[in-house]
């Protein structure tokens, strides 16, 4: 990887062995793109910009009607000096919301910044160099920071922008996104992630047309219906063919990723704080900081895509001692009891979890205060000893005895109004002046833009987490942010989103480093929050509450294209299914289960021993698959079927010393033609051992020719492969 700067046509060329970035300052001193993809040699300006007398698009800055912001291809544009698209920033004086930025200087050097109260990804010198470009508004006295960061071996540059105010004025921003670029081309398919509550991560394409196309959140998280990712495919593209630009936004609030297609065909693409709900005074001498976007190009469809990005989460976003390690198969009570439990019934519960093989026993909602329901005690934190006489310390050392980690639910986000800290503390809450509260779930957020409620969460939960032998922690958050205050910090409450979004990453840095023994997995009522952002500090996340594993077959699908196994909690539930009532078979529930990191959410003491047998030996068989689902690389497979009612997706090894292939038919098809799948990843020249059965076969054959699935009947059949080099 490196940074050059030509100085006689004045051309940043940023690359690794995989794409480049050049970007290139015009004679007016406007940054603008050249172009970005795959790797290439040298540039030379084989696609030049042919600069053209355009009408209706104005000229700034002389009388020479072919230069025009609204037609250049601009790296982050400013408003009101031509550009009509939509812009990355607006910044407001006394007088008017125009700007105006030409290149003043750069630097090139090694390593990257790691941002100031803000997760970002995290390398060290050797493996990254970064381009920092310094533009300037010199009326305004406000210089702009672009990053560009090229990390070795990797197709992603991660970016982001910085304001700094001079000393001249007060300003104001309207908006601050992280980064924007402009393509020139709007021969685009876009994908964004979209769904809602418990129908988390649904995939959607669409045609990109002139105009805006847009995926967001205003909810003060990234959200269940929205992901901060957006992704520019050619036409054809697919999952083993076509050119893919990513783009992601490590943030865990508002959001917009957009692409704005222009009269002439140029796509603008860009994604940062959802503007909509964003403001900031700027005072003399400030800083701000964006959060950190990450563009990737990927030449080889979906499947690559999600290869590159679920390494680059892998080496750049995880950290602590969970970054590379397996994560334990887990038993959460939550579905086994919900509210209903106590120190005899969980400890039943832990005896057969104990026996089929569980390696974490997990306490959820429900433990303090007085919380018999959803109605009270969030802010509480200290046992309710009518449920658990032994409290959480006496609970931990019997789960501890029995052979397992002990973890537990928190939710530390929020405030339940009859809560003895709500009494105390009735200002604690978001809350608009003069109005009534919004509940949501009979509850209502902290706000965490106070100093005083952030150091109460830490206090808080430092001595929960060092009451007992805590080694995991799951942090929820059930719900989203409404009744936002204009006396809250800024301009028409306009900075507390964003505020609250720094106050939870300090939270969560506080209690990460404190206690980097704990495994955390962050929740949101299942996959609110699903997010880079989240997962810098918390290296899982619970994808989605609905466990029926029909349904997740889409969620996970969907979670996939981004997100790597290792960060995916998916659970084993019971029959019917709690969300949808489906009765799906104990083999495929645990066959989808198995595909992200496995756990079991079912009261144990109500099955057969057949059932148990069979979770027993589930768990033993995942005990062998787990570094290959965990750390290998993901294939999702085509079917000679060509539906969605047949799934199959592939975990290979790194080395592809083995993998483990997982079909599924979702209904029973009469008179179903042959079904075979053609595998991903092998090694081609290697023989492969099928261990349930002892065939052999070459990798390339498995590859090529295929592997045909026995002909079966009922709806939600599986079979789980799992083969061995020899
Ligand atoms: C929502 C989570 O997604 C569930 O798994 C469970 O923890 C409940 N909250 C508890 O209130």
């Amino acid at each position: 990887m490196n940074v050059e700067f030509d100085n006689q046509k004045n051309f940043f060329h940023v690359y690794s062995d995989k794409i480049s970035l050049i970007l290139g300052i015009t004679k007016e001193g406007c940054l603008v793109q050249k172009y970005f993809g795959k790797k290439i040699k040298e540039y030379h300006e084989s696609n030049r910009y042919e600069y053209l007398d355009r009408a209706f698009s104005p000229s700034p800055y002389s009388n020479d009607r072919t230069f025009s912001l609204d037609t250049q291809r601009l790296v982050y544009s400013c408003t009101g000096l031509g550009d009509f698209r939509t812009p990355a920033f607006e910044v407001v004086n006394e007088h008017d919301a125009l700007a105006d930025l030409r290149y003043h200087r750069h630097k090139i050097y090694s390593g990257k910044k790691e941002l100031t109260n803000l997760p970002s990804s995290r390398s060290n010198e050797n493996e990254c160099m970064t381009l920092e470009i310094e533009l300037v508004d010199s009326f305004l006295e406000m210089n702009i920071h672009l990053f560009f960061t090229i990390f070795d071996d990797s197709n992603v540059i991660a970016t982001h922008a910085e304001f700094v105010n001079g000393m001249k004025q007060h300003l104001f921003l309207n908006k601050a996104l992280s980064f924007m670029i402009d393509l020139p081309s709007s021969n685009y398919d876009l994908i964004k992630l979209t769904g809602s509550y418990a129908r988390e991560k649904m995939v959607q394409r669409s045609k990109l047309q002139q105009g805006l196309s847009i995926v967001n959140s205003r909810r003060g998280a990234s959200g269940h219906g929205s992901t901060p990712f957006i992704a520019l495919t050619e036409p054809n593209a697919n999952e083993n063919y076509g050119e893919i630009i990513s783009l992601q936004l490590i943030y865990s609030g508002d959001f917009e990723a957009g692409a704005f297609v222009d009269q002439l065909q140029n796509t603008r693409l860009f994604i940062g704080i959802n503007h909509e709900t964003f403001g900031w005074q700027l005072n003399k001498g400030e800083t701000f900081i964006t959060p950190e976007a990450l563009l990737a190009y990927h030449d080889h469809g979906l499947g690559q895509m999600s290869r590159e990005l679920h390494d680059f989460v892998e080496r750049y976003i995880l950290r602590g001692r969970y970054k590379q390690k397996e994560r334990p198969i887990l038993l959460n009570n939550w579905e086994a009891t919900y509210f209903d439990f106590n120190e005899e019934k969980l400890l039943k519960l832990a005896d057969h979890a104990e026996k089929v093989g569980i390696e974490l026993f997990v306490l959820d909602d429900g433990w303090f205060g007085k919380r018999m329901d959803d109605n009270s005690s969030l802010g509480d934190w200290t046992v309710n000893y009518d449920k658990l006489e032994i409290g959480l310390s006496g609970l931990a050392k019997k789960i501890n005895d029995r052979g397992m980690q002990f973890g537990l639910w928190v939710e530390p986000e929020m405030i339940s109004v009859d809560s003895e800290l709500y009494r105390d503390h009735p200002d604690w809450c978001i809350q608009a002046t003069g109005r009534e509260h919004t509940f949501s779930r009979n509850q209502l957020v902290l706000d965490l833009s106070q100093q005083a409620v952030c150091d109460y969460i830490i206090h808080s939960m430092s001595k929960v987490f060092t009451s007992s032998t805590i080694q995991y922690v799951k942090w929820d958050m059930n719900r989203n942010i409404t009744n936002i205050s204009s006396l809250s910090n800024a301009k028409g409450g306009k900075e507390v989103a964003h505020r609250y979004m720094l106050g939870l990453y300090h939270v969560l840095a506080e209690l990460t480093q404190k206690f980097p023994k704990i495994l955390f997995e962050s929740c949101a009522g299942g996959g609110g929050r699903y997010d880079l952002g989240m997962l810098c500090f918390m290296p899982q996340t619970w994808t989605s509450d609905n466990t029926d594993a029909i349904c997740r077959l889409d969620i996970q699908f969907g979670t996939s294209l981004i997100f790597p196994a290792i960060t995916m909690g998916a659970h084993v539930s019971a029959v019917p299914n709690h969300q949808v009532e489906r009765s799906v078979s104990l083999e495929t529930r645990g066959a989808v289960a198995m595909a992200g990191n496995l756990g079991y959410e079912l009261d144990l003491t109500k099955l057969s021993e057949a059932e148990l047998k069979a979770i027993k030996e589930q768990i033993t068989f995942y005990k062998k698959i787990r570094p290959i689902i965990q750390k290998g690389e993901l294939y999702r497979l085509d079917c000679s079927t060509n539906d969605n009612n047949d799934i199959a997706f592939s975990y290979v090894a790194k080395d592809q010393s083995e993998s483990v292939v997982t079909y599924i038919r979702k209904l029973a098809v009469a008179e179903a033609p042959i079904t075979f799948i053609k595998l991903k990843g092998l090694d081609s020249e290697a023989t492969y051992l099928e261990l349930e059965t002892g065939r052999r076969f070459c990798g390339d054959e498995l590859m090529n020719v295929g592997l045909t699935i026995p002909y079966s009947k009922g709806d939600f059949s599986s079979i789980v492969y799992y083969f061995r080099k020899l």
